[in-house]
This record gives C-alpha cells, structure tokens and sequence, in this order.
C-alpha cells in the first residue's frame, strides 16, 4: 500500500514527456512528480523493440527506487511497446501502475465522434499501429492514418525551436498525410510534438491538432481516485531528473509556461 503523498513517475526519452506534467500539474496541483528523461539516449522512435525496453525498464527500476505510487508514461513510444503487446512484462515486474499516453488519445478520438484522423508520430510508434488499434477496438470504423517522422522529436530535442527543419519537417508530414486524405483532425502523436504546437497550426490553420497531455493527466487522476491514493496536499514538488544536460529543460520549461519551482538531477538511470 502507498502512502498518499508517495510520488507519480512520468518518463519520457527526453523533454517531451513535460508536455504531460504540465497537464498533471495543472490538475493535481497537490502531486508530488518525480520526472525522468532519458535525454542521453533520446530519440527512442528509430530504435528496435528490445532497445526502448531496455532503456524504459532503467528508469522504471529508478522509480521503483523512489517509492511512485504510479508511473505516466508520457511517451507514445514507450506506450506502444506495451499497448501494441511487443512486451507485456512491465507491470509484471513492477509493482505499481503504468499508464500509456495513448489509450487516453485514442478514448479522446471515440468521445468526439471523429470520423477519420491522423496521426504523426516517430517511426517506431506508427510500425506498431498501435493508435490505429486501439482507436479502431473502440470502433472499427473509423479511419486512421499515420505519418511516421524520422527526425522531428530529435529536432526538438535539440532546443532551437526555431530551426528552420523543424517548420520544413512539419510541413512535409502534413502535407503527405494531407495529399492523401481530408482530414480535419491529426493527433500528435509524440509527446515532443505539441512543445512546438504552434508550428502544426501555423502551417494548417484549419487542421484540428490534438495533444493528448490533458487526457493523460485525467487518467492519472482516474487511476488515483479508484485506488484511494489521491494525494490531499495543496502543492507538491516537481523534481526532474536526467541523462542529459539541465540547459534543454530551462529552455524547455520556460516555452511551455512551467513556472513551478523544481530540483534537476544530472543521472545515469
Ligand atoms: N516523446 C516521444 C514520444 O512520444 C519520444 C520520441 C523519441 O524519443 O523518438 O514518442
């Protein structure tokens, strides 16, 4: 059994996961967060099945260390290697919940009565399929399409938001995936991405981009609630730690309006 203010994990490879802990923060201000980057070994999405595992199951012993009462994966590609059953093993060897960034983007998609979307995402994630599945478990009518990028979350990742590849590299996606198929709706489907959501809108004013950060923070908050272990606390702590450098999340924090205060660990998970 955890005690209440034991604290909720969030992982992602690198910065994109904090798209979610704004999300979380903003609903249950009172969580205690302890967030993991794994910015050393980012990007995840061009590396094999077995590689993601291993890396995610670093930073899950790292949370398992740190007593979470809960884990957010805030990663589509992490999700997807459980979501899509690559690897069923996670909460087998962990004892505390472990919750995907899909399945709430994908309860998100069935709520609104989307008839078709897309979704971009890194390669590895759309291989999986893995939205396409779970959308179309719910309802098998609805169209999915995915764009799979290469090098967009590495773009981000890197920290000059203004780089002119990452206009170009979005450009080109919408394009493939409107070329193809009216859509009005795509989901982001990389955490990274919404950091740079108003690029998406600049460039398709008339496209619908969903990020799924707010859905992931009413699941956490769902999964809390049924287990008894919401924490009561007015304010929590924020304490980030990561296999990289502290410079990405400074600039990061700052482009997302994340003022809360936090402590940053420089760590090998
Ligand atoms: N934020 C990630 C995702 O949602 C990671 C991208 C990557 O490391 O390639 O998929």
């Amino acid at each position: 059994m955890y005690s209440l203010d034991a604290p909720i994990g969030v992982i992602d490879s690198g910065v994109g996961g904090l798209t979610s802990v704004k999300e979380i923060l903003n609903l249950l201000p009172g969580e205690n967060i302890i967030y993991c980057g794994d910015n050393l070994n980012a990007p995840y999405g061009n590396r094999s099945a077995d590689e993601i595992i291993a890396l995610t199951k670093k930073m899950l012993n790292f949370l398992q260390s740190k007593n979470v009462k809960l884990v957010a994966v805030a990663c589509n590609t992490i999700s997807s290697t459980f979501e899509s059953k690559e690897y069923e093993g996670y909460e087998k060897n962990f004892n505390f919940p472990i919750l995907s960034v899909i399945e709430p983007a994908a309860e998100d998609v069935i709520r609104q009565h989307y008839k078709s979307v897309g979704v971009i995402a890194t390669e590895f994630t759309i291989q999986t399929g893995c939205h396409k599945q779970l959308i179309q478990k719910m309802d098998p009518t609805i169209q999915v399409y995915g764009e799979p990028s290469k090098n967009l979350a590495m773009l981000i990742e890197q920290g000059d938001l203004n780089n002119p590849a990452i206009h170009n590299d979005i450009k080109q996606h919408i394009a493939n995936l409107l070329s193809q198929h009216p859509l009005k709706e795509i989901v982001l489907g990389c955490t990274h991405y919404p950091i740079v959501q108003n690029i998406f809108e600049s460039i398709a004013p008339n496209i619908k981009f969903i990020n799924p950060a707010r859905d992931q923070a009413i699941s956490v908050k769902k999964h809390l609630k049924l287990l008894n272990i919401l924490n009561p606390n007015i304010s929590g702590t924020l304490e980030i730690n990561t296999s990289g450098t502290s410079e990405i999340y400074t600039t990061i924090l700052n482009e997302l309006e994340i003022n809360k205060d936090y402590s940053l660990n420089i760590i090998e998970f």
